[in-house]
């Protein structure tokens, strides 16, 4: 997306919420759902149309881990660090996961630990995108990748 692109996108979703009460969040929150991040490049341009400070706004972009500043991954991976999964050895698993994705595209996944994916009878748990994956061992988490590196 070009830069032209995202400062006009900015600039339309700035003018639907200008008016609203509190508008700094809803804009933020409009730029992500529409790019999938909030470009730092923006934070100017919202700061201007608010008649805030640059530094108030990236303030509020950093308080809240919600809002990102760079482009989401094509992939989500969530991997169960919460106590059940550990006692399954999710420590090395997270281990593998880091090395492994660490061969892959820049941008194709993104690896982030959550506290019980509701799967702890069948630990290790994590999730790819939208779909839970029990018991995974290193070997079937490669399967996993292979698949989404074949169609990607
Ligand atoms: S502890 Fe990992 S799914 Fe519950």
């Amino acid at each position: 997306m070009s830069p032209e692109t995202i400062h006009r996108q900015v600039a339309d979703i700035i003018d639907q919420h200008r008016q609203k009460p509190g508008a700094l969040l809803p804009i933020l929150h409009a730029i992500q759902d529409t790019l999938g991040f909030v470009p730092p490049e923006s934070v100017f341009q919202i700061a201007l149309a608010l008649n805030r400070s640059r530094a108030e706004v990236h303030g509020v972009i950093t308080f809240y881990h919600h809002f990102r500043t760079t482009p989401p991954a094509d992939h989500v991976i969530q991997v169960c660090r919460a106590e059940a999964c550990q006692s399954m050895g999710s420590d090395q698993l997270v281990d593998h996961v880091s090395r492994r994705v660490a061969t892959c595209r820049a941008g194709q996944f993104d690896v982030h630990p959550v506290y019980c994916l509701g799967l702890c009878a069948s630990a290790p748990a994590m999730m790819i995108d939208d779909t839970l994956h029990a018991r995974v061992s290193p070997q079937k988490f490669d399967q996993l990748v292979d698949r989404l590196e074949a169609h990607s």
